[in-house]
């Protein structure tokens, strides 16, 4: 039953819950005109503290899509968060307004704390390098849809593996389902963290193999998850410029790809796959980025308790 829950990590759903999600936005997908009015009445409020172009849109473009209404702040400085107010008394306040939040925030656990305090049920939009939830549903919906399977493949994620939080995330969702082997590949100072190696990786005898450069390995890959370098967790510029185009995704590193690969991005890309790639068959992350949507709509109405 997932109606009141709030979902901050991906682990708060077991695989069955998760299903029960894919198979609603599968419908939603297919007869998006049968949902128009699902979540009339409802309110979701968008609390963002920090920038986002496709997690709220998707968010908002979702609930209004169910006949729902969105109320909520994209700069904290425009609400009493600038006059020091907490995430408890804010959510404390929001909840009295709203029937489900969406949050964002820098600072890692803050969606948790805000659903300590919540009468209603609290979405993590991401916080800080720790979680992102609601990517990895849709992540995990595009990976369903277009490969037909979550077991069973090898995935290499590229890039930020220590700072992105959308890595760490899909890692814990997806080690609960069979026979899937990760490539990590990364700088040497953007690795994983060791305790999503630890309490993930070895823990659930996952096979994993780290490597440094994207044309030895990309011929193994199922899926490629490519990210960005996370300019916005780097203590120093300097080492920000040094590291931020260790990895770009072009054609020629392409035609060593299996054809039947997919790439998949959360988005925004900096430089890391070269606008050439837009056009391959392979390139799934603007998909994804819709995909996202769907996800969305699915989990309010569940969580909302419409569906
Ligand atoms: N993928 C993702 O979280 O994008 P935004 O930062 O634009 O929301």
């Amino acid at each position: 039953m997932l109606k009141g829950r709030s979902l901050i990590d991906p682990m708060d759903f077991n695989t069955e819950e998760l299903e029960e999600i894919f198979v609603l936005a599968r419908d939603i997908i297919k007869e998006p005109e049968k949902y128009i009015h699902l979540a009339e009445g409802k309110l979701l409020a968008t609390l963002f503290y920090e920038p986002s172009t496709r997690t709220r849109f998707s968010f908002e473009a979702a609930m209004l899509r169910l006949g729902g209404k969105v109320i909520g702040f994209s700069e904290p400085n425009s609400s009493s968060v600038s006059k020091g107010e907490t995430v408890a008394d804010t959510v404390r306040v929001v909840d009295c307004y709203a029937d489900i939040i969406a949050m964002r925030h820098p600072k890692e656990g803050s969606p948790k704390v805000a659903s300590m305090y919540s009468k209603v049920p609290i979405i993590n939009a991401g916080d800080g390098g720790h979680q992102h939830p609601t990517q990895t549903l849709t992540d995990l919906l595009t990976i369903k849809e277009i490969k037909g399977s979550l077991s069973g493949m090898t995935i290499g994620l590229c890039g930020d593996l220590k700072f992105g939080r959308t890595v760490h995330s899909l890692i814990k969702a997806l080690s609960r389902y069979d026979n899937n082997k990760y490539v990590l590949i990364s700088p040497y100072e953007l690795k994983l963290p060791d305790y999503i190696k630890k309490e993930v990786l070895a823990k659930n005898n996952i096979e994993f193999v780290e490597a440094q450069k994207l044309e030895d390995v990309i011929g193994k890959l199922d899926i490629l998850y490519m990210t960005r370098v996370q300019r916005e967790r780097f203590f120093n510029e300097e080492d920000y410029i040094r590291l931020k185009d260790s990895y770009i995704l072009d054609r020629s590193k392409l035609d060593n790809a299996k054809e039947d690969m997919i790439v998949l991005h959360p988005l925004p890309r900096v430089n890391e796959i070269a606008y050439e790639v837009d056009e391959d068959k392979r390139a799934c992350y603007f998909t994804q980025a819709q995909y996202g949507m769907y996800a969305r709509m699915a989990l309010i109405a569940k969580l909302l308790g419409v569906a």
